[in-house]
Order: structure tokens, then sequence, then C-alpha cells
């Protein structure tokens, strides 16, 4: 059974990796200040540690997950969002070749400017934000390394979350009221994507016969603003749809990019897709918690 040792476990994809990948793979978890019992703690800002951790687990695949993925915090802490986004990427991806570990490391739409969707694989990236300045300077870390290393871009994620500011999208639930007036953005289109489905995905590649190294675009397709999301919040709430102001402008402090569609051109042509409703999945997701 081959060994894989994913980074970011403590996180939303993390753990949807580690559930999804346990029974095919043994599967070594880590976090940072959510580390358990079962999720070993491991500071990727600091390389002894990782030295000695790759040296005492020797997985054959890595996939690296962990990074500060909120944009406003990455504007407002830069040295430390390159120290985990880019300087950790490099040092886990010089260290994957020489071990000769297979690498996948986790990046964004945001490496695009939203102005020229839809993306494929090799389309110039062109980040309008710090975050996927760090992102696309982390791939190219990663690509220039080795040609067996593999970038996977996803779209903002979703899923089974630990409280419901966890993800941009679960976090409308809270945003939205039974009787106060909200506002939401209908200006960006965004497609919201569910954790389990990006698993999934990585379970079929990882099944490849052949070493799949490069870029690979993993979506869902359907294209919604974060209005959209907030009247299916409200309709399975039952909440009164005529509280949702749409907001024709955007207004979150780090820039963000209009359309960053991903077109998923080397999954399609292998024949992986995992697709699931975003209304159904919501809707699952808010009654359970
Ligand atoms: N969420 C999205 O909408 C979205 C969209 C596009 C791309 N992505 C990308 O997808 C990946 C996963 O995102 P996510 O939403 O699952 O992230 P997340 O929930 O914010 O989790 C971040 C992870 O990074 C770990 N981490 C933070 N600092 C660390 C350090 N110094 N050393 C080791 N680990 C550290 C955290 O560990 P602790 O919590 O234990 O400290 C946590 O496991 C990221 O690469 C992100 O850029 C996410």
């Amino acid at each position: 059974m081959k060994k894989v040792m994913i980074t970011g476990a403590t996180g939303m994809l993390g753990r949807a990796l580690v559930n999804t990948l346990k029974p095919t793979f043994e599967v070594i978890g880590t976090g940072f200040s959510r580390a358990s019992d079962s999720i070993s703690k491991l500071d990727l800002n600091d390389q002894e540690a990782i030295y000695q951790f790759l040296d005492t687990h020797q997985p054959d695949i890595l996939i690296h997950a962990a990074a500060e993925r909120k944009p406003d915090v990455c504007e407002q802490s830069p040295e430390q969002t390159l120290a985990l986004n880019v300087q950790a990427t490099q040092f886990l991806a010089q260290q994957c070749k020489t071990r000769k570990i297979r690498l996948i490391f986790i990046s964004t739409d945001y490496v695009f400017d939203g102005t020229q969707a839809p993306y494929i694989e090799n389309s110039a990236t062109n980040p309008m934000n710090f975050y996927g300045q760090s992102k696309q300077q982390a791939e190219q870390a990663v690509l220039v390394c080795s040609e067996l290393h593999s970038v996977i871009r996803v779209p903002v994620l979703y899923g089974d979350v630990t409280h419901l500011a966890e993800s941009a999208v679960t976090v409308i639930a809270e945003q939205i009221n039974e009787t106060i007036p909200s506002e939401h953005d209908h200006w960006a289109i965004r497609y919201p994507t569910h954790v389990e489905d990006i698993a999934l995905t990585l379970k079929d590649l990882l099944k490849q016969p052949e070493s799949l190294g490069g870029i690979f675009h993993i979506s869902n397709h359907q294209a919604m603003s974060k209005y959209d999301m907030a009247c299916i919040i409200a309709e399975h709430r039952n909440y009164p749809r005529s509280l949702l102001t749409p907001q024709p402008t955007p207004s979150q402090t780090a820039q963000r990019p209009y359309n960053c569609a991903l077109k998923d051109t080397r999954l399609t042509k292998l024949g992986i897709s995992h697709q699931r409703d975003f209304s159904i999945a919501i809707k699952h997701i808010l009654s359970s918690q």
C-alpha cells in the first residue's frame, strides 16, 4: 500500500483528503495548531523538522495542501504568507525531488486575473492580489523543480466545516437572517467546489499508471455569485429572499478576480469527473451544522 503524506490535514480540504484516501492508501496527515492524536504536528516553516519527518515516514506521495489562503490575511501579513506559501513549498518540492516522492501541490484559480475566462491549464497567469501572487510563485517553484511534480488549481471550496466561517461559502449562512436585510456580491462569478469532489478526483489521478506531472484544473461547472449562493441558502432556511440585496460592484479589501473559470481539459481527456449539485450539497452540509 502506497504511503500518502498530506500537509494541511487539519484544514477543510485536508480533512476530506484524509477521509477519502484512507481506505486505499496509508495516510499520514500533518497539521499545525490543530494537530491531534491522529494528525501529526509539523511546522512547515521549520526545515529541520520537515527533513526529519520525511526521513522517519518516507512517503511515496506528498499532497501539499497547507497554506495561508485568506486573501485579506495574506495582504496584512506578507512575510508569513511568503514563508508558508512560497518558501515552505519550494523546500518541499526540492525534498520530494531528492527523495523521489511524487508531489501534488494544491494551488488556486486566483493565479488568474479573471478577465479572460475560461482558463486552460497552460493559460498565462496574472494574479490580482498578494495571495494569488504567493501561489503563483509557489507553482513556479514546484514546476521548475521537477516535471514529475503536479500543480492542482481549485476554485472556492466548501464542504464539511468545523464552523460556518471556515469556508467563504458556508459563511454566507451566518450572514443571512430571517428578519435583517443583507447585501451579497453579485459581481464576481464563482464555481464553488466540494472538497470531497477534489479528493475523489485526486484519488482517481493517483490510480493512473503513469506519473502525471504539470498543471491540472479541478472545478465544479456551476457558475454563481455569492448572491446566488445566498438565495439558495435562504431558500433552504425558509428565509424571505426579499431581504437579500445583490451588490453589483466588488466590496472586499484585497482585490478579487471577476471570473476565473477553470477548464479541466486534462481531466476530461483522462475521463475523470466528480461533480455534485451545489444546491443539494449545501443543504446537506447546513442540515448537519
Ligand atoms: N478554501 C478555499 O476556498 C480555497 C480555494 C482555492 C484554493 N485553496 C487552496 O487549497 C488548500 C487547502 O485550503 P483549505 O481551505 O483546506 O485551508 P485551511 O482550512 O485554511 O487550512 C490550512 C491548513 O494549513 C495548515 N497550516 C497553517 N500554518 C501552518 C504551518 N506553519 N505549518 C504547517 N501547517 C500549517 C493549517 O494547520 P492548523 O489549522 O492545524 O494550524 C491547516 O491545516 C490551500 O493550499 C489553499 O490555498 C483553497
